[in-house]
Formats: C-alpha cells, structure tokens, sequence
C-alpha cells in the first residue's frame, strides 16, 4: 500500500511534501518520487528507488525553493518491481500531467491496448501509468484538468487515491479516491493531500475525508468537491483529536518498540469511560444498539487479517467463556468469497487497526449485502471501516506506525473482553463476577510495565536464538492465539520462519522438527491447563528442543526444564494474553534488531494492506 502526498501554498512545495512522505514511509518503501511545477511552468520529476533518503539526496542537487505546488509518493510495488522506472509520478505521453496513485488499476491491460492504438508509449510496468495516458488521452485542448480526470475515471474498474496536477494548470491538484484512504487538509492558505492524517498533522488537525467516487480541485484559493458524476458536493470538515507527537519516536530507537511500552496506556486508553461500575458492566456506546437490541443477538461472527484475525481467535475464547453467546471467526480474504451463511440476530464485527484493509472492508461488505448488521473494531478513525460500518468501538491506541502490530493487538483484546462483560451481563455472568472481571482490567496497566521492565533481560535471551533459522511458538486455550501472534511477530521481521500451535497439537507432527537447532518459545501459566503444558514440555525436553518458557512468577518448575524462563505477573485466565503476548513482542523486536534490520519498516509489508 503507498503513500501519497501534495500541496499547494506560498512553502517550498517540494520540501513540504517529501518530509510528509516520510511520516508515510511506514506505508509502502520500495521507492519513492515527487513531481513540482516550477513557477515558469515547468513539471519536474525526480523519483529514487530505495527509502526516501534516496530522493532527498538527488533533490539536494536541484533548487526547488520557486515551487509551491507539488504532489509525492512512496511506494508498495503491486505491478512492477521496485525500481526507480516504476517509481510515482508516472506522467502521460504528452508529458503534460504527473499523476500519484495507491490503489490497482483492475482493468489497466484492457485500458493500455486502446491507449497503444491512440499512440501511447508506456515506459513503466505499472497500472498508475496507464491511468495517467488515460487522463492524458482526455485532457485535449479546452478540457480543464478534473473533466480529464474523471472521464478517465469512468472507465476504471479498480481502487485508486490519485493525485494529478499539469503544465497547463500550474495552480491545481486534482485528488480522487475510490477505495484507498484520500485526505484534504485545511491549512492557512496552503492546502494538503494526503493518504492519512500522520502525513499533515503537523501542519494542520482540520481534514475532509474524500468518500468513494469522489474528486476535488484545489488552487491557491481553495477548493471544490464533486462526485464521478459531476455534481458539487458540500463536504464535511473534521478537527483530529490527537497530536503530531503521538507519532514520534521519543527516545525509542524503533516506533515498534515505543508502541510495545506505550501498551500500559493504550490498554486503560482502551477501557476508560466504558467500565460502568453501578451495573458491573461495559458500555460502548459507537454500537448504535439498545440493550434489547442486543439481547437478543445469538451469534457473534469475528472477521479480520494478520494480527487482528489472531484478536478473533482470542475473541471467541473470551466471549464464548464469558457471555456463553457462539462466536464463529473468520479470515476476511476467506469470508468475502465462501459465500457464509449468515443467519438472523447475527451480529458481525470486521476488526482492523487500520480501518483500510482491503479484504476487510471487502468482507464487510459482504456481510452487510448478506443483510447483516457490521461493526468495526478500529483504531482508524475517519477509517473507510469506521465510516461504512453500521457502528463500532474506536480502540483509541493512537498512531501505530511500527509495522508489525503490537498495541492494536492488545488493545483489541480488551475491547472483545468488554464485548464479553456487556454480552455475559446480559445473560449469566453476575454483578459479582463482572465487578471481578473489571476490577482485575483495571490492574494489567501496572502488570504490563513489570513486564517490559524485562526488556534488557529478553534482549539477552533473544542474542541466543538470533541465528535461528526456524522457531516454533507454542500455547493453549488463551494462549493459542498468542502463540500465533508470536510467530508472526518473529517471522515478519526478523525473517526467521515460525510457526505457532496448540501445544497438545505438537505431537500430531510438528514434533518431527524439534531438534537442538529449534528454539521453542512456549507459554505454560499457572492455570488449569498447566500439567498437560508441563507434559507437552517435557516431549520437547526429551528432543533436545531449546525451550523459552513464558512462566508465572513464583513458578518453580520450569526453570528445570528450560533453556530460558522469562516469569509475568499472574491475573485471571481471561486477562493472562494480555500479559502473555508482552514477551512475544519484545523478544521478536529484539531478536530483529540485533539481526540488524529494518524492525519498523520490514521487506515486503506495508503498514496497511489496502489491495487484494
Ligand atoms: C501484523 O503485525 C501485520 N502488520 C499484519 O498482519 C496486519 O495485522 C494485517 O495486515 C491487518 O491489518 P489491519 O489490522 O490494519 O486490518
């Protein structure tokens, strides 16, 4: 998924821009470019393959200062290597226009065999430039620029966030969007555009969110909304309710790493002002349901990707322990083609901390075309999922741009533990127990930071096992899903494969692999399932496994039988996870970091999948 940014003001329009993209680089950063008109009308074009530094370095040589209107773009190669040919802008034959584009051009082949018979030469691989001949095959003399683009547009069959500008209108930008993320920003005579808010906030907390199918023209002074069909459209404009220093490093050397210790706050950001101690139950109010309502829902149906599919996974233990109401899980990507039966009084829940990937929002829609009710679970707001939801619960865990997911992971958790006291409450959980349940919440902020306190203790245990090539992670009940969180965590940045099972499942095959070369990162608390963990232990103890336990404190067993105990403070079963994946984390980051790389911006990923 790419990053897109523009602007148009009285600043040096090239600076402004590439320092936004770099706010966005956590997006896409195979390569990245920019495009400016100078003010004697000239489009000038510069794109780097490589991270954003690339492009400075070959702008440093250039004088820009004249230039106060430019668009930008950091990439996540879907057509086409990464290189600096593929690299946005891509401009049309004419060289006229430069064109920004996140999204897929679904139909770009159909669309560059009529565009070759018109004459086009396509220089890159990708579908974006397709899309900018397109335009550039519309935009004849007398056509003004958004009549260019959205005739173009009309014939797309695909997402886009597109941002355009050109010789013969050396004062606009065009920006449209279907599908992938397009903000406006407001600022004192200057204008932004942007994929999301990370990329302005510094300059300005007032946005319009572009909706789908919608275009807007923007000069030196101001701008005008319409739709693919033309007509003028009066937007919304929204105030962002939090701080350009939310997405600062601070003293951390890894956004990751911040995000992991930020988890005490994001957690009790998560439950605050939604534990309603007179009726010992939750209120989330974004559901947009009454209490009848929601009595009388009889099944729960979870969807998401990556970490938040392992949220569901962990949804279904908790809501099905504490509120005995079924919850069946689904991946997005699975759910939006297996044409699922949905059943009445279903209540479905899409939960991404973006709010922008795109098999999520697909299986969102699905749902609701299955007449469904679907709320989100997010930490994007303004998100597409927050906006097409029927309702939802913000997370509140603040900008996450580490791309391995860590605060979302455990902020999600606790809103699918409140789903579980609001739903128990009203079925047979008692005040006693539900004033249990959030009393023992409210304890974990200080847990949490008794466990990263253990940073340096995890980063000694990690040096041990940073040549591995293969790991396996290992749990049960509660602890499954965290066992797949871990993996994860591990595999999509320190690149070492790792696998997460059911601990009893070990021995259904995967035992096959343990040996003296495989570390096994195993989470045995001291809960009801202990002894059967204890005995799963032993069968990899008796292989020669290099076992990493993630222990009780007080625990005086597993040391016998590890290579590395690493002891959390105890809390209830359906808490523990909370605790549990806290190791997880940081033995991954630390694991990545020693092996010398990219922790927050790992090969291949994006922050946010928003294609197929
Ligand atoms: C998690 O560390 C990964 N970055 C990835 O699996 C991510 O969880 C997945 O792409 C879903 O993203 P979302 O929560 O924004 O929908």
């Amino acid at each position: 998924m790419c990053g897109i940014v523009g602007y148009i003001g009285n600043k040096n329009a090239v600076n402004i821009t590439v320092e936004a993209l770099k706010r966005l680089e956590y997006r896409g950063y195979d390569s990245s470019g920019v495009a400016s008109i100078s003010n004697d009308g000239n489009l000038l074009i510069e794109k780097k393959k490589g991270k954003i530094r690339e492009l400075e370095q070959a702008l440093s040589k250039q004088e820009t200062a004249a230039c106060h209107l430019a668009i930008a773009h950091t990439r996540w190669a879907t057509h086409g290597e990464p290189n600096e040919n593929n690299a946005h802008p891509h401009s049309d034959n004419a060289g006229v226009i430069a064109l920004v584009h996140n999204g897929i051009i679904e139909n770009y082949k159909a669309l560059s065999e009529r565009l070759k018979k018109n004459g086009s030469v396509f220089k890159s691989e990708t579908d974006t430039e397709v899309l900018a001949h397109l335009i550039g095959y519309f935009y004849k003399e007398g056509v003004q620029l958004i009549e260019a683009v959205r005739s173009a547009l009309k014939l797309v069959e695909g997402t886009y966030g597109i941002a355009v500008v050109s010789t013969r209108e050396p004062n606009t930008i065009i920006a449209a969007r279907k599908g992938s993320p397009l903000i406006m920003g407001i600022g004192k005579d200057e204008y932004f555009i942007a994929s999301d808010v990370s990329a302005i906030i510094i300059h300005t907390k007032k946005v319009i969110y572009l909706q789908d199918e919608e275009l807007v023209s923007v000069n030196f002074n101001g701008f005008d909304f319409s739709t693919l069909e033309n007509e003028t459209i009066q937007p919304t404009i929204s105030e962002i309710d939090w701080d350009a220093g939310e997405s600062e490093k601070g003293t951390f050397k890894h956004y990751m790493l911040k995000e992991i210790f930020e988890q005490s706050n994001t957690i009790e950001n998560a439950y605050r002002g939604r534990l309603i101690e007179a009726g010992a139950t939750a209120r989330l109010g974004g559901l947009n349901m009454s209490m009848a309502e929601l009595h009388k829902i009889k099944k729960i149906i979870l969807i998401a990707c990556g970490t938040s599919y392992h949220t569901c996974i962990l949804g279904k233990y908790l809501v099905e322990k504490m509120a005995r109401v079924p919850v069946q899980i689904d991946y997005a990507s699975e759910f939006r083609y297996r044409n699922p039966i949905i059943e009445e009084d279903t209540l479905v829940f899409v939960i991404s901390q973006s709010g922008e990937t795109a098999d999520t929002i697909a299986a969102l829609r699905e749902a609701q075309a299955k007449g469904a009710r679907v709320m989100g679970i997010t930490n994007g707001i303004g998100s597409t999922i927050s906006r097409e939801t029927d309702g939802g619960i913000y997370i509140h865990a603040g900008m996450e741009v580490g791309v391995a997911s860590t605060k979302a992971f455990t902020s999600q958790v606790t809103i699918l533990y409140l789903l579980g006291i609001l739903f128990g409450r009203m079925r047979n959980l008692s005040h006693v127990d539900g004033l249990h349940y959030m009393g023992e919440l409210k304890k974990i902020p200080e847990k949490v930071d008794r466990i990263t306190q253990q940073s340096d203790k995890i980063r000694e245990i990690a040096k041990k096992i940073v040549d591995s090539r293969n790991a396996l992670f290992l749990g049960r009940d509660v602890h499954f899903p965290v066992a797949l969180e871990g993996a994860l965590k591990l595999k999509e940045i320190s690149y070492i494969h790792a696998e997460g099972y059911p601990a009893a499942e070990m021995k259904h095959g995967p035992i096959a692999l343990i040996d003296e070369e495989m570390p096994v990162v195993a989470i045995a608390m001291k809960d009801v399932l202990y002894d059967k963990v204890f005995s799963n232990l032993q069968e990899v103890k008796a292989r020669k496994g290099r076992l990493i336990t993630i222990a009780s404190e007080g625990d005086d067993q597993l040391h016998k039988i590890s290579e590395e105990v690493i002891y959390i403070p105890h809390t209830i079963h359906e808490l523990q996870p909370l605790l549990s994946v806290i190791p997880l984390q940081l033995l991954a980051y630390h694991v990545a970091d020693l092996r010398g790389l990219d922790v927050d911006q790992p090969r291949n990923l994006a922050k946010s999948v928003t294609v197929e």
